[in-house]
């Protein structure tokens, strides 16, 4: 067997979750993983590579580091990027896109002039050795650069995902306020829920918690149903390596039950949509019910709520609602685990229960809460 090279990766992922996203790429083989901000660090070949943008459910992107440099102003910063062998990495036909990220750098103010700077750096490089230059395309991209500012440390790296991963190709419906398939793959393993018991969205929407929990049980790799990745327009893709990879994902049996309720029944038939797509829908069983009215004879299981939080979805007596939650789960659901994501902290006082866990994530740009109530019925207690 031939070996392959290492290379210095990140996996970006949602703050909040570089835990998790590290627990998964220990899984999968990545070696010297270290956790960063919205990001994890680890050392993998094409083959983790691949592993990576196939298997990890809490990664956003994952990147490969090309060069590293220390630079002293703009003009030395593009003298630098001038220098890197970049027909290494592609060719004069492929079209190209610069993503930018810019921290506490004294040359660069924004993130948009350094693309820039690169840009012209690698259009240089093409026009002085082939005559002409590689095509930008902001909407379809061959290739993807990623440029990393840190005070005067710059690091460019290979984008290998390409369109984000939370993109994972099985949603056709949107619903009014999905979560992202990141996050509620992310909300799921902080839980620690693997598929060992039942599982209970009482507020679905679209239903991507129950069909990320589906995919976990069943063991139905993240990027099952995605069409695309940049990785694969690289000059050193493998495609038989890629093959192999997609045939090592392992099923899972799963003996517990997986339910998505909603009250609505338009939102309800987004998630089953979305299930069919996604070939769960026979592995989830929906209800259309108010969770004032939900009864589910259920003990052990993982209770997951992603309830409005009067932001997008406006809502007339939210604190009503979060207290009615409250009621409810300890009444009616005692003896299984309830975690809710709000960023309506105020409301979220309504709920009532002890709080057990608490962990903070970002939906989108909003701070949530991720608080888990242990449901203990008054038997247990005392
Ligand atoms: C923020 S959305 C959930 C989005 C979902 N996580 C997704 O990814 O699409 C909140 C959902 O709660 C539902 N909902 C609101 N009040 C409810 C109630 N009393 N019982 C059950 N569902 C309710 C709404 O219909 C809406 O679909």
């Amino acid at each position: 067997m031939k070996k392959l090279k290492n290379y210095n990766l990140i996996a970006k992922t949602s703050a909040g979750l570089e835990e998790v996203l590290a627990d998964e790429i220990k899984e999968i083989g990545g070696k010297n993983i270290e956790l960063g901000n919205r990001a994890v660090f680890y050392e993998g070949n094409l083959e983790i590579i691949y592993k990576s943008n196939y298997f990890l459910r809490t990664a956003l992107r994952v990147l490969k580091e090309i060069e590293f440099f220390h630079f002293k102003n703009v003009e030395q910063f593009y003298l630098k990027c001038k220098n890197i062998n970049w027909q290494q990495y592609f060719t004069v036909d492929q079209s190209f896109v610069i993503h930018s990220t810019v921290v506490n750098s004294r040359d660069f103010s924004n993130s948009m002039f350094t693309s820039l700077r690169t840009k012209d750096a690698i259009a240089d490089y093409f026009r002085e050795k082939f005559g002409k230059r590689p095509d930008v395309d902001t909407e379809n991209p061959e290739i993807v650069i990623n440029v990393h500012v840190h005070k005067d440390a710059c690091t460019i790296s290979l984008d290998s995902s390409g369109e984000s991963l939370h993109k994972r190709g099985y949603r056709i419906k949107q619903g009014e306020a999905p979560l992202n398939e990141v996050l509620a793959a992310g909300m799921i393993l902080l839980t620690g829920w693997k598929g060992e018991t039942d599982f209970i969205d009482p507020m679905c929407g679209s239903g991507t918690l129950p069909l990320e929990a589906a995919m976990i049980a069943h063991g139905i790799p993240a990027g099952k149903f995605r069409k695309h990745y940049t990785f694969e327009n690289w000059d050193d893709f493998d495609e038989p390596l890629f093959d192999e990879v997609k045939k090592s994902a392992e099923k899972k049996f799963f003996e517990h039950e997986i339910y998505a309720c909603d009250i609505n029944g338009s939102n309800l038939l987004n998630a089953q949509t979305n299930a069919r797509r996604a070939l769960v829908y026979n592995k989830i069983i929906f209800k259309k019910s108010d969770f004032r009215d939900l009864e589910i004879p259920v003990e052990n299981a993982i209770i997951l709520i992603n309830p409005p939080y009067g932001e997008r979805l406006k809502f007339e007596d939210l604190d009503g609602l979060y207290s009615m939650i409250g009621e409810r789960l300890k009444h009616h659901f005692a003896g299984n685990s309830a975690w809710i994501l709000s960023s309506s902290v105020e409301s979220m006082k309504y709920i009532g229960l002890k709080t057990s866990v608490k962990k903070e994530l970002f939906n989108g740009s909003l701070k949530c809460k991720f608080n888990n109530y242990k449901l203990f019925s008054g038997k247990l207690r005392s």
